[in-house]
């Protein structure tokens, strides 16, 4: 049997569990914040209630620990890190954002961390569920851990894509989600907002600052990818909202940093000049604040 830990077990954490138990050589040890006795999920009309003890003690060290918290969340897990994760442990930490791996460096080697991607909108409903709109999209950078990771499923329950350069993907999703994110997040509006031009605008001149600093951390972005980004906004039912127009709706924290903040720090470092970002990294963590 294979031991796999999955540190917070909120949104994308109870998808992933939900996933992992389906698979026969899977022994799950659960690592949560708040208790819980169950992981609930609504997926394809279905409800699915998967009860875990979260106490089970383990007398060897964890062969996987998927960590699935918020990036803001990582200050305060040092010390369940250095407890989970074991000299053999492979570490894969889903969320959004860039440079997944650096909070885990401290803890193992560089090869032990796998970094990923994750494409599945999910949100807390009633009595305590989630609702998972689709089946989990998994991006990771094409390698031997990889394959490993992907042998943890059976066939159907993820789709995880091996991608070559794993650096441009993952800019070209900040890039993307920061910019329509921030905006829907600020205006409180979901896409029909891109009804006004002068908004397009704006989302054109958000897309270009986080091209030009995505360029200077090395990631290869094609001349066609704004005018990709904006025929996609076009295709957008006006109802689309964001995670960040959610969080912003629901009280919770905005993940600044991973999100524009996560530009606003490149662009720093590269001294490239961002002042529409940056406006609106001071405006998120004002929203914050209150
Ligand atoms: N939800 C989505 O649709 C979605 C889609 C794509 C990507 N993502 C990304 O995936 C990442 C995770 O998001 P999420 O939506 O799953 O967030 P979430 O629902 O807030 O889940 C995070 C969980 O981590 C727990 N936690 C925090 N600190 C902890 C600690 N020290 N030890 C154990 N558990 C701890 C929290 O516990 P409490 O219950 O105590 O707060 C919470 O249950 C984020 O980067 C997010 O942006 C999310």
């Amino acid at each position: 049997m294979r031991k796999i830990g999955i540190l917070g077990l909120g949104a994308i954490g109870s998808v992933m569990s939900r996933a992992l138990v389906a698979h026969p050589e899977n022994e799950i040890f659960y690592y949560t914040r708040t208790p819980k006795s169950k992981i609930k999920i609504q997926f394809q009309n279905k409800k699915i209630e998967i009860p875990i003890d979260s106490k089970k003690e383990r007398s060897e060290e964890l062969d996987w620990l998927l960590i699935c918290l918020k990036e803001y969340h990582f200050e305060t897990a040092k010390e369940q890190l250095v407890q989970l994760i074991g000299v053999y442990t492979k570490v894969v930490v889903i969320r959004n954002g860039i440079e997944l791996k650096a909070p885990i460096t401290p803890f193992t080697t560089d090869e032990n961390i796998l970094e990923c991607m994750i494409d599945c909108p999910t949100q807390p409903i009633e009595d305590n569920y989630y609702l998972q709109y689709r089946k989990p999209i998994l991006k990771v950078e094409k390698s031997k851990l990889a394959k490993r990771f992907r042998a943890l499923f059976t066939k159907n329950d993820v789709q995880i894509i091996e991608v070559q350069d794993y650096k441009t993907e993952n800019w070209k999703k900040l890039i993307e989600s920061s910019a329509l994110g921030s905006i829907l997040c600020l205006t409180g509006r979901t896409c029909s907002v891109f009804e006004n031009p002068e908004v397009i605008d704006l989302y054109k001149d958000l897309l270009r600052e986080g091209i030009e600093v995505a360029k200077s951390n090395g990631a290869i972005i094609e001349g066609n990818f704004e005018s990709e980004m904006l025929d996609k906004i076009a295709t957008y039912s006006k109802t689309k909202g964001s995670s960040m127009l959610s969080d912003r709706l629901t009280g919770n924290i905005i993940e600044v940093n991973a999100k524009n903040g996560a530009i606003e720090k490149v662009a720093s470092q590269n001294k490239i000049a961002t002042p529409i970002n940056d406006t609106i990294c001071k405006l998120l963590r004002q929203i914050n604040q209150n």
